[in-house]
Formats: C-alpha cells, sequence, structure tokens
C-alpha cells in the first residue's frame, strides 16, 4: 500500500559510473575521438545518485553538466587514463556501468609540437588501446559488470558476444544509426541482456528514463532483489 516505501536496493552501493568519449592526443592541437556526449553516463550517475548510491563517475571530456548530487568525478582525457582511474576504484565498488565510448585506438606516435602540414598525403599508424570492461571481467570478484554496446547492425548477435567475452552481468545494446538513438541524442532505445538469457527491449524514452529503468534492472540483479 501507498504507506510502504520500499527502500532502493541502491543505497549506500558504491557505483562506478564511465561517461563520454576519450581523446586520444595527435599533437597539442589535435586528436582522435568519436560522437559520444556522455548524456547516458550522467543520466544514470544523477539516477543512481537520486536512488541513494555512492557514485564514482569517471568522465571523458562532455559539455554535459555535472549532476549536482554526484559527489565524486574523475575527469579523464585518454582511454589509459580511463583505465587507470577504473582500475584504482574497482574494488572498492559494488556495481561498474561503462558507458563511455573508449577509443578502441591511438596513435602510436604524439608530438610534442604542432604537426606542420606537408604536401602529399597523410598515415597515421594506430595501436589498440586496452579493453578496461574486458580486464574488469577478467579480475570480477563481488562486482557487477554492466557494459554497453553500441552497435549498427546484427545488434543482438554482437551484443551477446560482448555479454559473454567480457564476463558481463548485464549488457545494454542500441543501434546507434537509428532515429532517436545513440550518440547526441536526449532519447534512448535500448534492449537489455542478461547473462540469464533474459531480453528485456525498451521503447524510445528519454535518456533518463531509461537510466531508471536500467537501474531497475541491476537492482533485481542484487542479493534480495526479485530476480
Ligand atoms: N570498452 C572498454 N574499453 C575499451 C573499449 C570498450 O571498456 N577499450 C567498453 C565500453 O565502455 C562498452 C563496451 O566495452 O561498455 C562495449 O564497447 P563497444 O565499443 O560497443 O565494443 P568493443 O568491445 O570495443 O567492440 P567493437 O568496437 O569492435 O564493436
Ligand atoms: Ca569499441
Amino acid at each position: 500500500n501507498s504507506f510502504f516505501i520500499k527502500p532502493s536496493l541502491l543505497a549506500n552501493k558504491k557505483v562506478l559510473i564511465t561517461a563520454g568519449p576519450t581523446r586520444e592526443k595527435i599533437d597539442p592541437v589535435r586528436f582522435f575521438s568519436n560522437r559520444s556526449t556522455g548524456k547516458m553516463g550522467y543520466a544514470l550517475a544523477e539516477s543512481a545518485s537520486n536512488a541513494g548510491a555512492e557514485v564514482i563517475l569517471i568522465t571523458g571530456p562532455t559539455s554535459q553538466l555535472i549532476p549536482s548530487n554526484v559527489k565524486k568525478i574523475i575527469q579523464v582525457e585518454s582511454a589509459k587514463e580511463m583505465f587507470e582511474q577504473v582500475m584504482a576504484h574497482y574494488q572498492e565498488s559494488d556495481i561498474v556501468i561503462k558507458t563511455a565510448a573508449v577509443a578502441d585506438y591511438r596513435p602510436i606516435i604524439t608530438f610534442n609540437e604542432k604537426m606542420k602540414k606537408q604536401t602529399g598525403n597523410l598515415v597515421f599508424e594506430l595501436e589498440r588501446t586496452t579493453d578496461i570492461l574486458k580486464t574488469l571481467g577478467e579480475q570480477k570478484k563481488h562486482q557487477l559488470l554492466v557494459g554497453f554496446a553500441a552497435e549498427t547492425e546484427q545488434i543482438e548477435e554482437y551484443a551477446k558476444k560482448k555479454l559473454q567475452s567480457k564476463n558481463l552481468d548485464m549488457i545494454i545494446a542500441n543501434n546507434v544509426s537509428e532515429e532517436g538513438a545513440g550518440f547526441g541524442t536526449d532519447t534512448n532505445i535500448c534492449t537489455i541482456f542478461k547473462k540469464d538469457n533474459q531480453r528485456i527491449q525498451l521503447p524510445l524514452m528519454s535518456k533518463i528514463e531509461v537510466a531508471r529503468a536500467i537501474l531497475l534492472e541491476i537492482e533485481k540483479l542484487l542479493p534480495f532483489g526479485e530476480n
């Protein structure tokens, strides 16, 4: 009945959230990056904080306003910096949600002075960055691990592959080329896949609503959750 308010299972849980893009330096004025704006990750940080969680937000460069209820924010630029900060806070975390769009490659060589243009083409050699989420999966102990999958085709197949190969408890897949979903929009269309093969299709919703829906599903996976 209305007199009974169920306390959130997220209360006092330590939730590590990564958000935004990374920037991989070329020279002092240039970098490689991607279209992530941080909206989904910041919505999750705000929503989890509202539910009483202790949020650590590790974020790449974005123009999002920092939610006033999020106490701990760590700003990073590169995939390497994000990796180091995430690893430093992994042990103390109960739940990790990896919303960030981490660069898969970075330039092998970076320049300390601005590159001058030359005649002819320019070729960049790139090397792989560390897969942060995969590393977390390999070192998982008590933590609940949640990933995102940004796809443009074969959404379900690729997302399920990532769920398994990264040892996740849940993955949220979205078609980033679909209208109303993906980078920069205020809305998203997501499908949640859980380790136990459960599949939950969310309708087109605002990112803050998507965040609440994801957190509700995470709560169900916690001890005493109703799964
Ligand atoms: N991720 C990560 N570290 C990376 C790359 C990705 O932690 N170096 C995480 C993302 O934060 C996301 C998940 O892995 O939660 C899936 O990212 P995505 O780019 O969709 O998949 P990848 O595994 O990088 O594979 P691909 O880009 O080839 O589809
Ligand atoms: Ca990737």
